[in-house]
């Protein structure tokens, strides 16, 4: 057996109504800066919760709003800018994936004075201590160490990985995921299933990340078409938790190339990050050799692991192709997975380029 580390160090309090445990939020000190999105947290009276709160156990606060669907670098550098205003002792992150991520790529450009270019691929000396409510069941990063940021320019996502950004506390409430809409929850659930099957295979993989991803893989796949037609608190509830033990997966066992490919469809086709990792993920399966994985994985689901997946792509509507994918955009994306050394990294084996290509055009319509 290899060597393994595993270190997730958030506080992490799950189930419905624990965010009565934001109670405890005074010991970080007596200001929060709180990062929200444009829609749901305010819409659906989640800031107001939160506010009501922190006024109840005297911490004061600004609220930061407005962080879109994959935030880039000029969002992070202006967040940046407004916490230097605002001076905080801590950060709430309350929002999906891209509002927690976004907090914690402000946390690390503001704690360290550096612009966020000089983030990506290096440790991150200081970051502020955090709190992230997610409101949707995905990304798992309430409790990664990870802040993925659009580089506009460069056409794709950037990684900012250092454990000092994993969040204090991760206060992990379904009641924040009740009202979404049908296309987040599917979106967002095929991430959360898609990184418990990346941790799985992934070449760092270890026997007690296996076992919590194993797990994932199984909760998500009974729960993802339920949740996707007809959610009841059940359902709602346990999605939560394939997101969060995905989330636990990933920060050891970090996402391969299903995942760097995707960054490309995403930003170049605007389709939504769990969408764009289902697309290419049989695809990965079937490309590289996980034998004993795909066997264990078969062995949860009753059936042959790739098949499965792809009946379940189905009926959520994963479509097969991308439409208006070129031919010179299938080299781009294949160069641009290429160069992204950290990601090919955590694959069992270092795919070609040639055959990354391939992949691509296949998706062509
Ligand atoms: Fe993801």
């Amino acid at each position: 057996m290899v060597n393994f580390s595993i270190y997730t160090p958030t506080r992490i309090h799950f189930g419905y109504d624990s965010f009565e445990r934001i109670e405890s939020a005074k010991e970080f000190g007596e200001k929060a800066l709180i990062v929200i999105g444009k829609g749901s947290a305010k819409k659906f009276g989640y800031l107001g919760m939160l506010e009501k709160k922190l006024g109840e156990i005297g911490v004061e606060y600004e609220v930061l709003e407005g962080i879109p669907e994959n935030p880039d670098e000029e969002i992070v550098e202006m967040g940046a800018e407004f916490a230097e205003m605002s001076k905080p002792d801590f950060f709430i992150a309350l929002g999906g994936g891209s509002v927690i991520d976004a907090m914690k790529a402000i946390n690390a450009v503001y704690s360290n004075g550096i612009s966020v270019k000089e983030c990506y691929g290096k440790p991150i000396c200081r970051a502020l201590p955090s709190i992230a409510i997610p409101t949707t069941s995905g990304t798992g990063s309430e409790v990664t160490r990870y802040s993925i940021v659009t580089d506009k320019k460069a056409g794709t996502k950037r990684v900012i990985s250092d454990y000092k950004l994993c969040p204090s506390v991760a206060i992990v409430d379904p009641q924040f995921t009740l009202k979404l809409p049908k296309s987040v929850t599917i979106s967002s659930g095929l991430d959360a299933l898609s990184h418990c099957i990346e941790a799985l295979i992934g070449y760092y993989s270890n026997p007690v990340i296996d076992a919590i991803a194993l797990e994932g893989i199984r909760i998500g796949f009974e729960n993802l078409p339920k949740v996707a037609e007809n959610p009841d608190r059940e359902s709602r509830e346990k999605m939560m938790l394939c997101s969060l033990m995905g989330g636990i997966a990933i920060n050891s066992v970090p996402t391969g190339l299903a995942h760097a490919m995707s960054y490309p469809l995403t930003v170049n086709f605007g389709i939504p990050h769990g969408m764009a990792v289902a697309i290419v993920l049989p695809h990965v399966l079937r490309l590289m050799n996980y034998e004993e994985k795909l066997r264990r994985m078969s062995e949860v689901l009753g059936g042959d692991a790739i098949k499965k997946l792809e009946e379940l792509f189905e009926i959520l509507g994963v479509p097969e192709k991308v439409e208006g994918l070129s031919k010179e955009q299938c080299e781009a994306f294949a160069r641009d997975v290429m160069a992204n050394k950290e990601k090919l990294r955590n694959n069992v084996r270092i795919p070609t380029f040639e055959e990354v290509r391939e992949i691509y055009m296949t998706l062509r319509g």
